[in-house]
């Protein structure tokens, strides 16, 4: 057969990158991510990495776009780009594969000291087929589409037919083998997402007579293990519950043999992503209309890890701004079983602040969604204009981290972290550091002085109605505490058990990591403490050391 215009050999591709990036370092383990009493790390070169991520738009997958991308990931201070490989872009042709857009993005990526995340469009892109070659979205005999309720045909391809599966792994499982062969001793690729948005709208489930036939049969005993239920089919052990819950175990299934193919091949870690359900289980559930049901949303996660294996976390994918709405998502996958990492977030700059929630409760990372300058915005459930402008409060909270995002990865692993991000109402929140010590974050306050000195209640901190704030913790000793923030006040206090005691500082440090190592810029003390760490929007890190003497 003659290969499409554009298509090259694998050892074509090897050679280009090869060519096009500094010497491979030595050897290190493939990334992978572990845990450890409920703490995860996502190990990248053997050493624990953050995820300052930022995702491109659905189409900017192609070589002549990268240039309105890599500005954006400079600007925003990101590490990490998540950016997605199309199937009908590496097989236009069966059996025929070009790589040569991966190639280009792994050398420029490289070039530029920045990590991938691969997003694999495959059989399904927001549940739909549309990034899947022609040769199979078009051909409804050999990869059929799932059968709706009423017998009508939706768009979404049903996940029980093997042909597609097996048409599906083989094109992932060519991505995979390709990526090993560039890429296995550098590790520029550090995750993989097999799919994007699984599930499907206007549907609960496949009704064709196969899925039907798969729904009448017993639930696996697995799954009865796990959720402690009595034997039956899907409808007796679940009710009402059963649609949904037969159409998750059906996709992750399918999801996880794409993924265990390419593991096996290529062992990089995987993760799935979700459209959300309303994280409030008192709300009534909107499944097939808000949410594709199927998918990883927060009700299914259980499903999801005795189905999949070989997916290595479930990801939200959050675009709802609202604080409670926010933190409540975040704490349904903040799990002993599931590493927190927010796959997709909104642009609008209210949703930066949320980094600090997302890492002070140990997540491994976030990318705000539709970050490159390729003229679209993500408006209404992102920013409606996006820019170099716009990239800035992101760019504000990442450059927090960014200078120490290692050390920061690792105190997330190894000690403990904490972190509030500023909610709506502006309150105040308290952190409960343990038996000695806790921790007030109070907002909108001017930095030397309190609120009740000010002569008109509403004499605020310009822009301060918006909340922005946030503020992070790492433990680095009995007594001593990393921290960061912006737009807050940070008070530490002892412990509401320690009686008879009073807290002093010790030392409050300003400083910064070069190499790993803490350089102090100077010590806090005065008008700079006494009325707390009060952290503004310029980029400032603490080393604090506490104390206390007897009353
Ligand atoms: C969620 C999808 O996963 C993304 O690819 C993108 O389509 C966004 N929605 C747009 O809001």
């Amino acid at each position: 057969m003659v290969a499409p215009a554009g298509a090259q050999t694998e050892r074509q591709g090897a050679a280009r990158v090869a060519a096009a990036s500094p010497a491979a370092t030595a050897a290190h383990s493939v990334p992978h991510i572990v845990s450890k009493n409920g703490k995860f790390a996502l190990m990248v070169d053997d050493a624990p990495y953050l995820i300052l991520g930022g995702q491109a738009n659905n189409s900017s997958n192609y070589p002549e776009f990268l240039p309105k991308v890599w500005p954006a990931i400079a600007d925003m201070k990101a590490n990490t780009l998540a950016m997605p490989v199309a199937w009908e872009q590496i097989e236009p042709v069966e059996g025929k594969f070009d790589f040569s857009f991966v190639d280009t993005l792994i050398s420029q990526a490289r070039a530029r000291d920045v990590r991938l995340a691969l997003l694999w469009f495959g059989t399904w892109k927001n549940t739909n087929p549309n990034y899947a070659p022609a040769w199979v979205k078009l051909d409804n005999q050999r990869f059929p589409r799932l059968t709706k309720k009423d017998g009508s045909t939706s768009n979404a391809l049903s996940p029980h037919h093997k042909a597609t599966l097996e048409a599906d792994i083989k094109a992932y499982s060519a991505l995979m083998r390709h990526l090993k062969k560039i890429d296995g001793e550098r590790h520029t690729v550090i995750l993989m997402q097999p799919e994007n948005e699984a599930g499907v709208f206007g549907s609960l489930r496949d009704y064709s007579p196969t899925a039907n036939a798969l729904m009448s049969q017993p639930v696996p005993q697995a799954l009865l293990t796990r959720l402690n239920k009595q034997p039956g089919n899907w409808s007796e052990v679940f009710g009402e519950d059963a649609d949904e819950f037969f159409h998750a175990w059906s996709m992750a299934s399918y999801i996880d043999q794409v993924a265990a193919a390419g593991k096996a091949i290529y062992p990089l870690p995987t993760y799935v992503n979700g459209s959300l359900r309303d994280p409030d289980p008192s709300k009534k559930a909107m499944t097939g209309l808000f949410y594709g049901s199927g998918g990883p949303s927060w009700n299914v996660i259980d499903i999801y890890k005795v189905a999949a294996p070989h997916i290595d976390l479930l990801a939200p994918d959050i675009y709802s701004s609202e604080s409670v709405s926010y933190e409540a998502t975040l704490k349904h996958y903040r799990r002993p079983d599931n590493a927190l990492y927010v796959a997709e977030s909104g642009t609008k700059s209210v949703f930066a602040r949320y980094l600090f929630s997302i890492l002070g409760q140990g997540g491994i990372g976030m990318d705000p969604f539709g970050l490159d300058y390729t003229g679209y915005s993500n408006y209404p459930l992102g920013a409606p204009y996006w820019g170099p402008e716009d990239v800035k409060p992101f760019a504000r909270v990442y450059g927090l981290f960014a200078p120490m995002a290692r050390e920061w990865a690792r105190l997330s692993f190894e000690s403990e972290v904490y972190g509030v991000a500023e909610p709506d109402d502006h309150s105040a929140q308290e952190i409960d550091l343990g038996p000695l010590w806790s921790a007030k974050v109070t907002y909108r306050q001017w930095q030397i002085g309190e609120t009740y000195w000010l002569r008109k209640k509403d004499d605020l901190p310009k822009g301060s109605d918006v909340p922005s704030g946030g503020v992070a913790i790492a433990r680095l000793g009995e007594n001593e505490y990393l921290v960061t923030g912006q737009s807050a006040r940070l008070t530490f206090g002892l412990a509401k058990g320690v009686k008879g005691r009073g807290m002093i500082f010790d030392r409050v440090e300003e400083g910064r990591f070069v190499k790993g190592k803490w350089v102090m810029s100077r010590i806090w003390n005065g008008d700079q403490t006494d009325y707390g760490l009060n952290f503004t929007d310029l980029p400032v890190v603490l080393k604090v050391r506490l104390a206390s003497y007897t009353h």
